[in-house]
Formats: C-alpha cells, sequence, structure tokens
C-alpha cells in the first residue's frame, strides 16, 4: 500500500532525527489510523460485500484485520477495489515455522498481503494466556519480518477499580517493548471494561491514559515516542468518534464490533479524516 510506505519512510527518517539529535524535542506528526478487529466474525460473501461498500480516506491510514482465512481473499478483494486500505492479521507466532499446529507464522502473514498484526489483544491474554514475554517475543518477530505490529494494552474493570491502571500500563508496555530498538510499531490502549460493553472511556479518560502512555514510552524509547500514533480500542463508534479525534493524544481508533458494518465504519473513518481541531 503506498500510503504505508510513505509513512515507513516517515518514521524511518524520524529515527534517524531522533538519534542525530538525541534529547531535543522532536515535532510529532504523527499517523492517524482507523483500524478494525474484526476478530471471530464474517464469512466471505460478507467480506466481499464490506469491500464493495467501504470508502478510504487519502488523509487516514485504514487497516483492515479479518479472521485468518479470510486475510488472502481480503487482499484480493482490496486489490480489485483499488482502495488504499492495509491489511493484518489478528495473531502471529513468534517462531519462523515449525510443528505449532493451527498457528501463523509472519512471513505466512505477509505472504497473503498483511503489512500489519495484532498483538496482545485482551482477548488472547484470556483465552490463550498471552502474557508480556509472549507478546514481547511475537513483537520481536514481527519487526523482525517487516510486519508493523499494532500491540495492545489496557487494564481490567478489577485493576481499574483498585487505582492500578498505570502500573498495569507500564508493565505491559515494558515488557512488550524489551529489546526493541525500533520505533515501527503502533500502540492500542484498550481498556478491557470498555471492549464490546458499550461502556467506552470518556475521551477525557482515554487522552489522560494516552498521555501517561506516552510519558512511559518516552523513558523506554526516548524521544521517538512524539511520533508513535496511540490508538483508542473499547466500543468506539460514530458517535464517539469525533470526540476521541479531537484529543491530541489519540491518534486514531482500533475498532471492533462497529468495524463489521461498512456504514458505521466508514463513518468513523471519515470523522478521523475531517481532522477535527486537536485540543
Ligand atoms: P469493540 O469495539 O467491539 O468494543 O472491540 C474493541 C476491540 O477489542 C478492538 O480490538
Amino acid at each position: 500500500m503506498e500510503q504505508s510506505i510513505e509513512s515507513y519512510i516517515k518514521t524511518l527518517v524520524r529515527d534517524v532525527i531522533g538519534q542525530t539529535l538525541g534529547g531535543l524535542e522532536i515535532q510529532s506528526d504523527r499517523q492517524t489510523y482507523v483500524i478494525a478487529n474484526w476478530k471471530m466474525n464474517k464469512n466471505l460473501n460478507e467480506t466481499a460485500e464490506f469491500f464493495q461498500k467501504i470508502h478510504s480516506s487519502p488523509d487516514v491510514s485504514v487497516v483492515i484485520c479479518p479472521p485468518v482465512q479470510l486475510l488472502y481473499p481480503s487482499h484480493l478483494f482490496i486489490k480489485q477495489s483499488g482502495k488504499p486500505l492495509g491489511l493484518g492479521g489478528q495473531n502471529v507466532h513468534w517462531a519462523d515455522k515449525g510443528a505449532y499446529t493451527g498457528e501463523s507464522s509472519a512471513t505466512m502473514l505477509k505472504d497473503v498481503g498483511c503489512e500489519y498484526v495484532i498483538i496482545g489483544h485482551s482477548e488472547r491474554r484470556q483465552y490463550s494466556f498471552e502474557d508480556d514475554e509472549l507478546v514481547n517475543k511475537k513483537v520481536q518477530q514481527a519487526i523482525k519480518s517487516g510486519l508493523i505490529p499494532i500491540i495492545c494494552i489496557g487494564e481490567t474493570l478489577g485493576q481499574k477499580n483498585a487505582m492500578q491502571t498505570e502500573q498495569v500500563l507500564s508493565k505491559q508496555l515494558f515488557g512488550a517493548l524489551k529489546d526493541i530498538d525500533s520505533s515501527q510499531f503502533i500502540l492500542a490502549y484498550e481498556p478491557v471494561w470498555a471492549i464490546g460493553t458499550g461502556q467506552s472511556a470518556t475521551a477525557e479518560l482515554a487522552q489522560e491514559t494516552h498521555a501517561y502512555i506516552r510519558s512511559v514510552l518516552k523513558q523506554i524509547i526516548g524521544q521517538k515516542a512524539e511520533c508513535i500514533s496511540i490508538l483508542y480500542g473499547g466500543s468506539a463508534n460514530e458517535k464517539n468518534a469525533s470526540e476521541y479525534s479531537a484529543m491530541p493524544d489519540i491518534d486514531g481508533v482500533l475498532v471492533g464490533g462497529a468495524s463489521l458494518h461498512a456504514e458505521s465504519f466508514d463513518a468513523i473513518i471519515n470523522v478521523f479524516a475531517k481532522g477535527e481541531q486537536k485540543s
């Protein structure tokens, strides 16, 4: 996808500038993303229909993450449509290849047209017992293979109520980014209590948390943290999108339920494409 090559080059240039300027402030020009996580939904016909209906925007990087068996057909639908849409997997294995039944390697994902991959989603942390160490191995593998990881972090309701949000996020960030010497990644803050519940975080709370995440990121990768896109996820939809898009540290959204219908997903893309004045 032309757009992501451009953003890759931009990030690379910023990396070099960041290394050269050391501690100096870097003027940020962060990429805005609207990313669909379809989770375990849709069949082939529904996928074809979605790609017929969906629009794109030159101002926003739109990425669709279908279930694994729909990746290659989605790649073909995207090519056929000529729309500048990116494709991502929902998971990747940490090894190059081998006896890992049911898993997909990074090169397999690339082979079917992926440029991105979601890593560390809370549903995988919960159902597949992925911990920070495993998330880190997957992030390393994705970067090594030229995939852009979309790294998910977020606290549970219990952790939020116990006032542990910052502690949890900091641990997840240091864990996921251990020994990572690259800024070729995207972060998604997805509070677990907001996912699929309709109880989205207020834009103010999300902004406050994103600013905290960026401050931790600065401890890990220095000023390059200013260039990392941090997306919000958790019951984001066409109604609340404009509130998120107005926030200075919210660089897009990772959308579950509202990404399943082209109409609602389009509406979210349009909100971020308009580029609301950041407060
Ligand atoms: P919902 O938008 O359905 O809450 O899901 C968010 C999510 O988990 C995206 O990865």
